[in-house]
């Protein structure tokens, strides 16, 4: 179905380096929007980074620089990631733009004037140094968790959200949108924290500056989830162009992982009632990926952390990775592990997968139909057969393909794309046609299997976008995978014949480490 499609990633903190936890998130909504495109929605991808709060001035002062100008350093690193990865996003905010106070001002005015905020008396142990509260639980021997110094107690005057006042409504409105989060497992967690009991939550501050301004008392600023929940609206109008923000709000579609499914399946539809608009349509919730469990060699952690002592998931800078291993087998492998469940992150795993799906299946396909067509057909392509076994694999996986990833399901319809991929090799290892004399049988198998690897190379574009784009010169058609719409372009005897195959270096050379 063609469609407005509106993706977002978190909006990453500035207080920390990007890294592959990072990378996992937006890989997976940048190869999920490439599939709309391909598929002829028109797609706004959203990403970016979320500036404010005591953490980032925190690590601001560590770094003696001011808060803007360490997010100003730190958001550019995002950038140069996400270009090193082939992250195709429609746009990328920041939380200190203008345009964002602008559109957080105005929700929450608009809020305040619903009668949802109310001014309270926040309470609680107070560390200077973080510039934050804690609960007696939350308290190492007594003293700050963070800096192991005493605490105060404190009081100060803050707004207050009525969460509570929304539990009611969440719950009817989960209950009228069965799909509203994803997995169902995930959306049992969300109801569970609702009919656990709501709260009002404090949301502002008077001892933090380095935030935006409540606009109807300016001594507090807005507490940083807040604002950063509110980027959502920004990037698509709020408060500023009305027309396009109906364009694009309900049908939005969070990805996120578990760690803060509770401000975006709790909090921000809350929030969204609160302002008078449609909480958001999907929020999809994916586990994490965690490092462990793998003994390194020294070399291996000096490939793979910053620092080579205890190697964290938030200790590997993706640029190490893409170095190691170019940029979409890296793209490959985040995208093949499930997305929902946590899965294990590790170097041997990355060579492995490597190995078995890019050098000898997709690779190896590549490379002996270069080899023979070169031989047999003088490198010139022939045409498919019509009936070729290959043609019902071809749709089977085009459909399987389509049907996961529009479930975000990238992990399935790859491996729907890999079955095409082992049924093109399989009828090529079982016909054996560099073993016979050219002719029209060769012809035929050669021809359809050039097919099947055009739709492969289709189906594969948003996961692999310079390696789809190689292929498809290689076997000579002009354009680009990105040019095409799926799935009419993916029909069975698109590849007409008569194009020059190109042989070239190895695509995935094999891995010895
Ligand atoms: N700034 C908030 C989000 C505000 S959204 C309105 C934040 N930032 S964060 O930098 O901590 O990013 C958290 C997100 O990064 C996770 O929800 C997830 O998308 C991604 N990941 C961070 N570590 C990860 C893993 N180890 N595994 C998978 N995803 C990871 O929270």
């Amino acid at each position: 179905m063609v469609g407005r499609f509106f993706l977002t990633t978190p909006i990453y903190y500035v207080n920390d380096a990007p890294h592959v936890g990072h990378a996992y998130t937006t890989v997976n909504a940048d190869a999920i929007a490439r599939w709309h495109r391909l598929s002829g929605d028109d797609v706004f991808f959203l990403t970016g980074t979320d500036e404010h709060g005591a953490k980032v001035a925190e690590s601001a002062e560590e770094h003696g620089m001011d808060p803007k100008s360490w997010a100003d350093q730190t958001s550019a690193r995002f950038v140069e990631a996400w270009r090193g990865l082939g992250i195709s996003y429609d746009d990328y905010i920041r939380t200190t733009e203008p345009r964002h106070y602008l559109a957080v001002q105005a929700f929450l005015q608009r809020v305040y004037d619903n009668g949802f905020i109310e001014k309270g008396l926040y309470e609680g142990l107070y560390c200077v140094r973080c510039e934050d509260y804690y609960t007696e639980e939350q308290l190492v021997e007594g003293n700050c968790p963070t800096h192991g110094t005493p605490v105060t107690h404190m009081e100060e005057e803050n707004y207050f959200f009525k969460l509570d006042e929304f539990e009611g409504r969440l719950l009817e409105w989960y209950e009228a949108n069965p799909e509203a989060v994803q997995p169902a497992a995930k959306r049992n967690e969300a109801l569970g924290i609702i009919k656990g009991g709501l709260r009002p939550i404090s949301i502002t501050r008077t001892s933090l500056r380095w935030g935006i301004p409540v606009p109807w008392d300016d001594r507090h600023v807005f507490y940083v989830w807040y604002d950063a929940l509110i980027n959502y609206a920004t990037a698509i109008g709020y408060g500023a162009d009305e027309e396009r923000f109906a364009q694009w709000w309900p049908v939005v579609h969070h990805l996120l992982a578990k760690d803060i499914l509770r401000f975006h399946t709790v909090w921000w539809p809350a929030m969204c009632m609160a302002a008078g608009i449609d909480p958001p349509a999907n929020v999809f919730v994916h586990g994490f990926l965690l490092f462990g469990g793998e003994r390194l060699s020294k070399t291996m952690l000096q490939r793979l952390a910053r620092s080579a002592e205890d190697v964290n998931i938030t200790d590997i800078a993706p640029d190490v990775l893409t170095d190691d291993f170019g940029v979409d087998p890296i793209r490959y492998h985040l995208l093949r592990s499930p997305l929902g469940a946590d899965s294990d992150f590790s170097y041997d795993g990355i060579v492995s997968r490597y190995n078995a799906d890019l050098a000898n299946n997709l690779g190896n396909l590549v490379a002996r139909l270069a080899t023979v067509v070169g031989s047999k057909c003088g490198g010139i392509g022939p045409a498919p057969a019509v009936d070729s076994p290959l043609a019902a694999s071809a749709a089977a996986a085009v459909s399987e393909a389509a049907e996961s990833w529009g479930r975000f399901a990238p992990h399935d319809a790859l491996a729907a794309t890999w079955r095409l991929i082992g049924a093109a090799n399989s009828l090529l290892e079982a016909t054996e046609p560099w073993k016979h004399e050219p002719g029209r049988g060769v012809d035929e198998v050669l021809g359809s299997a050039l097919e099947a690897l055009r739709i492969v190379t289709l189906l594969v574009s948003p996961a692999m976008p310079q390696a789809a784009e190689e292929i498809w010169r290689r076997i000579g058609l002009s354009g680009s995978p990105g040019d095409c719409r799926l799935p009419a372009d993916a029909a069975w005897g698109g590849y007409p014949g008569g194009l020059p195959v190109a042989r070239g270096e190895s695509l995935f050379p094999r891995r010895k480490d």
